[in-house]
């Protein structure tokens, strides 16, 4: 297949990118390099472009037969979504209605959004299926939410075929080693408590303790990239074996808590890592697990790197390497 991967130069894109390459896929990537990194594309051709331009979209579209869209390209920290809603809603929304166009104007009819948990807000239940009520309660969450609602509309309307993919907490690197997680500023939680471990940073800070959970701090489900990176393939076989739109939440269906995530990396890395009790961070839900029955059924997906010790021990390794080059981010 031909497949365009939007935002392939940043973390869950590139590692998209090389799985494709590696089954054999033609690639093509594009981005805008706002966060992405040019040499976190480690295979296809690049196009820079920004999702606005709907010029450049429609030549990209004329430029080749593509026979499916992956789109990861938005902004994703919740915190600045409510500080900077316009920034989200045009980037996020307006920007992913251009490619949805321009690629209904070109004639491509198969799409694989990356949502998120966010779609939910605060969970009336754990863990979380598809049936639970919607209700963002960020920019960030409501953004994923109408681009999942355009899509059912585009799909009734113009035939465009789409999978809306909910990932809870990606998180790891890439087995091999050769990509990893490169936020700048990084605001998640599994890298920042490595670059503690390895030295970049001389503390972690929990962000609350008083959570209504066991050890008190929030509980997250961890899903590794190339388990996420899987489902996306085996979305493009599923809307082509069944001709039809869906949405699917990921995740492992087991939380942790910040301070088993913090306690993992200690076992995983053998550092000490320094932590600092901070205040709650606002928008944070106690608990965030998924139910991902559906996707296990309806995709055939099944993780291979479900275990944290692995997400973490993978996510270890590239922080070592970036370390080790003393690069920022
Ligand atoms: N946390 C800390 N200290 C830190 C960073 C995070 O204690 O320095 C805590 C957070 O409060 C949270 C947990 O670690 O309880 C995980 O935080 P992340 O920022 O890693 O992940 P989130 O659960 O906030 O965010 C995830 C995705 C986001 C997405 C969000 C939507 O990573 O991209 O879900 O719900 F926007």
């Amino acid at each position: 297949m031909n497949v365009l991967v939007v935002g392939g130069a940043g973390y869950i894109g590139s590692h998209m990118v090389k799985m494709l390459a590696a089954r054999g896929h033609a690639v093509v990537t594009l981005d805008n390099f706002s966060t992405g990194h040019r040499d976190a594309v480690v295979a296809g051709r690049v196009v820079e472009a920004d999702l606005a331009d709907r010029a450049a979209l429609d030549a990209l579209f004329a430029s080749g037969r593509f026979d499916a869209v992956m789109h990861f390209a938005s902004f994703i920290q919740v915190g600045e979504s409510v500080r900077e809603p316009a920034k989200y809603y045009r980037n996020n929304f307006a920007n992913t209605l251009n490619l949805l166009d321009a690629m209904v104007a070109a004639g491509v009819t198969r799409f694989v959004f990356s949502s998120s948990a966010a779609v939910f807000g605060e969970p009336e239940r754990v863990p979380i299926d598809e049936a639970h009520p919607k209700r963002p309660i960020n920019p960030y969450g409501r953004t994923k939410l109408m681009v999942e609602e355009a899509l059912a509309d585009y799909d009734a309307a113009y035939g465009l075929r789409s999978v809306s993919l909910r990932y809870f907490n990606a998180a790891g690197a890439d087995p091999q080693g050769a990509i990893g997680e490169r936020h700048d500023p990084e605001t998640h939680l599994v890298p920042l408590v490595l670059q503690a471990a390895s030295g970049r940073r001389p503390s972690v800070a929990v962000f609350g303790d008083d959570y209504d959970t066991p050890d008190g701090t929030c509980v997250r489900d961890y899903i590794h990239v190339v388990d996420l990176c899987d489902a996306h393939l085996l979305a493009l076989d599923w809307m082509a074996a069944h001709g039809s739109s869906g949405a699917f939440n990921l995740g492992n269906g087991q939380g942790f808590s910040v301070r088993e995530v913090i306690d993992t990396a200690r076992r995983v890395t053998g550092r000490p890592i320094a932590v600092v009790a901070s205040p709650r961070r606002e928008g944070d839900p106690a608990r965030l697990v998924a139910d991902a029955t559906l996707a296990r059924r309806e995709l055939g997906w099944n993780p291979r790197f479900a275990a944290l010790d692995t997400i973490v021990a993978h996510a270890w390794a590239w922080e070592r390497t970036h370390a080790s080059r003393g690069t920022e981010g």
